[in-house]
């Protein structure tokens, strides 16, 4: 039986690599206009690092990692998300003793094992950004009019969603209010009994109905915020107002990451169904010092490449590059030569194959090629080419040397 890929993994074949290229050298262009710079990290980590950051209690790490050991007995995973590996390196790189703010974007290869589903895969692709050491809510309002200018740039529609997960000083005890009340309540769904032990914050964003018509009563978050956490997330709403960055304050948002603190959002769309979120992210002012770095505030999103792919249509190719092709086996080394000088500058298709002049200028055409550049006997006897501009529809005979200065 032939061998197939991995369930919920796909090949990346044109033309949606194309748009995939598209995508990544625009999101990375607007990155670097601010201030980010490029990291690449290792696919493969320490289990340990995915267990400390993203949280054990949570679904990502808990049921979804892909995690093995290696030949020599080191407990490795298949990085789940991008994040973790990026705060691995800044404390490896001694980055956090350095002071000052430092800023990178990445994309690259996910994994999750999850039950695939439109939107969803097993291995899927992210586009983020990490910044550490600003504390400033501008940094936090920064980076959402980045994701902004990135979605919007591809004309995609969304809402976004905000809230605010406090710091340890007023979390600690709003857990603890939050735990009280989720101890008396019946009828919560199987998942929300497991949270209500392992991480109870988790259960606000559950999608049960009946769990979400007990949690209406529930101590709600954002009214628990210490003074300091709830200046900010006033202030981060000042600011995107002020940006005209329309948002809903969704005191459910609380992320699938345990690392969290202070802002939280998302970007959902209405056209892709139950899996809609495009970008996630928030600040995460704890999990340098967590993972043993010096305590270094952080704050970063991530947005899902299929889910945007989905979004958005590329513009038609205008037609652009050369065809060449040749009537006669012997026109074959000319046209190869050719060829091979085009290809320097420009997109140069060689058709090996011996055809009529119909067949060629048909073959031009489904390529989207603008010149169509043909070898007959007449143009080998005499050193010229046949040329047919097919967009303009003009054709005209030149000499080969001629055609390649005058690309
Ligand atoms: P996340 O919300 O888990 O956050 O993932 C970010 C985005 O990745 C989601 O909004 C979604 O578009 C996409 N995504 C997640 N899982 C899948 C899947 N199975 N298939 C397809 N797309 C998926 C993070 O990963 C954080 N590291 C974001 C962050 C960066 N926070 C701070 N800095």
């Amino acid at each position: 039986m032939a061998i197939k890929a991995l369930r919920g993994m796909r090949d990346l074949l044109p033309p949606l690599s194309e748009k995939y290229r598209t995508f990544l050298s625009r999101a990375s262009q607007l990155a670097e206009n601010y201030g980010f710079g490029y990291i690449e990290t290792p696919i493969v980590e320490e289990s340990l690092l995915f267990t400390r950051s993203v949280g054990e209690s949570s679904d990502i790490v808990g049921k979804e990692m892909y995690e093995f050991v290696d030949k020599g007995g080191h407990r490795v995973a298949l990085r789940p998300e991008g994040t973790a590996g990026v705060v691995r390196a800044f404390i490896e790189q001694k980055l956090d003793r350095q002071g000052g703010v430092h800023r990178f974007f990445y994309h690259g290869p996910m994994f999750r094992y999850e039950r695939p589903q439109r939107g969803r895969f097993r291995e899927f692709h992210q586009f983020g950004v990490e910044s550490f050491g600003e504390k400033s809510v501008y940094e936090d309002a920064s980076i959402i009019l980045l994701a902004r200018e990135i979605v919007e740039s591809f004309g995609i529609g969304y809402t976004l969603k905000i809230n605010s997960l406090g710091c340890p000083r007023c979390m600690g005890p709003y857990r603890q209010r939050l735990v009280e009340f989720l101890s008396v309540q019946e009828g919560l769904c199987p998942d929300c009994q497991r949270r209500r032990l392992t991480n109870p914050i988790r259960v606000l964003d559950c999608k049960e109905e009946s769990c979400q018509e007990i949690y209406r009563e529930a101590p709600k978050l954002l009214e628990n915020l210490c003074d300091q956490c709830a200046k900010e997330f006033r202030e981060l709403q000042e600011i995107l107002d002020t940006e005209g960055l329309r948002y809903e304050v969704d005191p459910h948002l609380v992320r699938g990451l345990d690392y969290y603190t202070g802002s939280a959002f998302e970007f959902v769309s209405g056209d892709l169904g139950a899996q809609n979120a495009i970008v996630g992210g928030g600040r995460y002012d704890n999990l340098v010092e967590l993972l043993g770095g010096r305590p270094t505030p952080a704050v970063g999103f991530a947005i899902g490449i299929e889910r945007i792919l989905e979004l958005f249509e590329l513009p038609p190719r205008e037609r652009r590059g050369y065809y060449i092709g040749t009537l006669l086996p012997e026109g074959l080394r000319p046209a190869l030569h050719l060829a091979t000088q085009i290809r320097r500058r420009e997109v140069g298709h060689l058709e090996v194959k011996v055809k009529s002049l119909r067949a060629h200028l048909k073959g031009a055409d489904k390529l989207n090629l603008r010149y169509a550049v043909i070898i007959g006997e007449d143009e080998l006897r005499k050193g010229s080419v046949w040329i047919k501009d097919l967009e303009k529809k003009e054709e005209w005979r030149a000499p080969l040397e001629k055609v390649v200065s005058e690309l």
